[in-house]
């Protein structure tokens, strides 16, 4: 009889402490995840800029060939970068302003299914070089085909 009812008392307060780790967690830090090759340096500056950016948790796997982790998630030859990052659904790939992943979260544009910074330009997140700057695109892409998210000169 002991046993049976602390066993009551204590169903409900287990579920009460998973249901605020879940709210938690969905408050805090949606589950950013990036993928990186190993001995990539940038990767971690531009994952650094999105955790201070979005306040983000950011999530590292190393253990997917990026040429399938791209593959998998169909993200334009044309369109590759260094690391591709998961977020609530969406693919980002490269170099990709965390002020421009928040306006996708919050924009939801209807078939986007990502955002991508193409190759590794200069003065990008994570591609500080001494102040050197190259022009470069965030494009949105989809079934759609491709559009200009955002410009930055
Ligand atoms: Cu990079
Ligand atoms: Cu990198």
């Amino acid at each position: 009889m002991i046993a049976f009812k602390s066993a009551t008392v204590r169903l409900p307060a287990t579920a009460l402490a998973l249901l605020l780790a879940a709210c938690t967690g969905a408050a805090q830090a949606a589950p950013y995840v990036m993928f990186r090759d190993t001995g990539c340096g940038c990767c971690h500056k531009w994952a650094e800029h999105v955790r201070t950016g979005l306040k983000a948790e950011v999530v590292m796997r190393e253990d997917i060939p990026m040429a399938q982790v791209k593959a998998d998630r169909d993200v334009p030859a044309d369109l590759m970068s260094c690391h591709t990052m998961e977020v609530e659904g969406y693919v980002i790939e490269g170099h990709v302003p965390a002020a421009d992943i928040q306006r996708l979260l919050d924009e939801r544009p209807k078939g986007v299914k990502g955002l991508a910074v193409a190759g590794m330009p200069l003065g990008s997140p994570g591609m500080e070089m001494g102040g050197h700057t190259q022009p470069y695109q965030v494009i949105a892409f989809g079934d759609f085909g491709q559009e200009v998210f955002a410009s930055y000169d």
